[in-house]
């Protein structure tokens, strides 16, 4: 049963930005909503628009940093749910100063709970924790969701994408189009790819690896689509990134999109366009449409780390 919120998403923005003479659209879902927006708006739309009348305690584990944890904590805070959020640990820095995605989560009111601090850890990683003693003594008014959203209710926010996407095309007269999104677990960029597929637009979906690397994105794929049809194209980068580790080019990116007015975050996006950008070099003159995925809070910790290593903004 649909609810009616103040959350339901109106169609997010599209504008047109150049970057190194490569004409690009950014399709601004980052402009969703002040408090939900970005990836997780779509990856976690079906939590908002759905009724779940016996849910009073959400449950979610990763990063103290991660994304998801601020916006969990604003679905919680939405639906008047408890968030638990399991981490494995909190730096201590993160808890002295307690800004970006853990300080907004704590205001929204999320319990993050550190397991190193848990007398019954045993040395359990954090999803087995949360399978071993968390879930198997919940009740059904426990919802437990997947390290980044990562799962099929996922596929309700991306069809909606993918119809905006499909007007998008019709209002410009285009017959084609490419899409190209930075990929984590490859959840956003798989069922993008399979709700266009199955809507039969032709807009491919590209993307790129910016956690482990090519063949763990692979992996994601296989898990959430065994059959394969759905994975969308993988565009590999010259040199391998790894998540979370600061390199110049990719501050210096940060810093060129920066000037187009639209800002972007700090830890797929550079990586993201490193990529796309190598790869128009050499690709047709389709329109190219980059999904701005939110995220921006993460800057507020990321920034300040760019800074302290390469200086401040435009020294690179
Ligand atoms: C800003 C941003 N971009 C990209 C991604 C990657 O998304 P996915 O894990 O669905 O590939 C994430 C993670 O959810 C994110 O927060």
């Amino acid at each position: 049963m649909m609810v009616d919120t103040p959350f339901m998403f109106a169609v997010s923005p599209m504008q047109s930005m150049s970057i190194n003479g490569h004409s690009l659209f950014i399709k601004r879902d980052d402009l969703l909503h002040p408090a939900f927006s970005g990836n997780k708006a779509r990856k976690f739309a079906y939590f908002v628009i759905n009724d779940f009348p016996k849910i009073k305690r959400l449950i979610g584990y990763g990063s103290p940093q991660a994304n998801s944890l601020y916006s969990m904590s604003a679905l919680a805070q939405l639906r008047g749910w408890q968030l638990d959020f399991y981490v494995d640990h909190i730096a201590q820095q993160i808890l002295d100063n307690p800004i970006g995605n853990y300080g907004a989560a704590l205001a929204n009111g999320a319990n993050v709970i550190d397991l190193s601090k848990q007398p019954d850890r045993n040395e359990r990683d954090t999803l087995t924790y949360i399978e071993q003693v968390v879930l198997a003594n919940a009740d059904d008014s426990v919802l437990f969701v997947p390290e980044g959203g990562r799962c099929h209710y996922a596929e309700v926010g991306l069809q909606q994408l993918a119809s905006e996407l499909k007007d998008w095309l019709a209002e410009q007269s285009f017959k084609q189009a490419r899409v190209f999104l930075p990929s984590g677990t490859g959840t956003t960029a798989l069922y993008l790819n399979k709700a266009l597929m199955q809507m039969g637009i032709d807009i491919e979906v590209l993307t790129c690896s910016c956690v482990g690397g090519e063949d763990y994105l692979k992996t994601q794929f296989i898990e959430l689509d065994p059959t394969m049809v759905y994975h969308p194209l993988i565009i590999t980068s010259a040199k391998k990134y790894h998540f979370g580790k600061l390199y110049p080019e990719c501050y210096q990116m940060w810093q060129q999109l920066r000037h187009t007015g639209i800002e972007f975050e700090l830890l797929y996006d550079p990586v993201g366009f490193i990529v796309l950008q190598q790869f128009l070099q050499q690709a047709d003159a389709k329109p190219t449409i980059y999904i701005h995925q939110g995220g921006l809070l993460g800057n507020q910790t990321m920034l300040p780390r760019y800074q302290r290593k390469y200086g401040g903004l435009d020294k690179v």
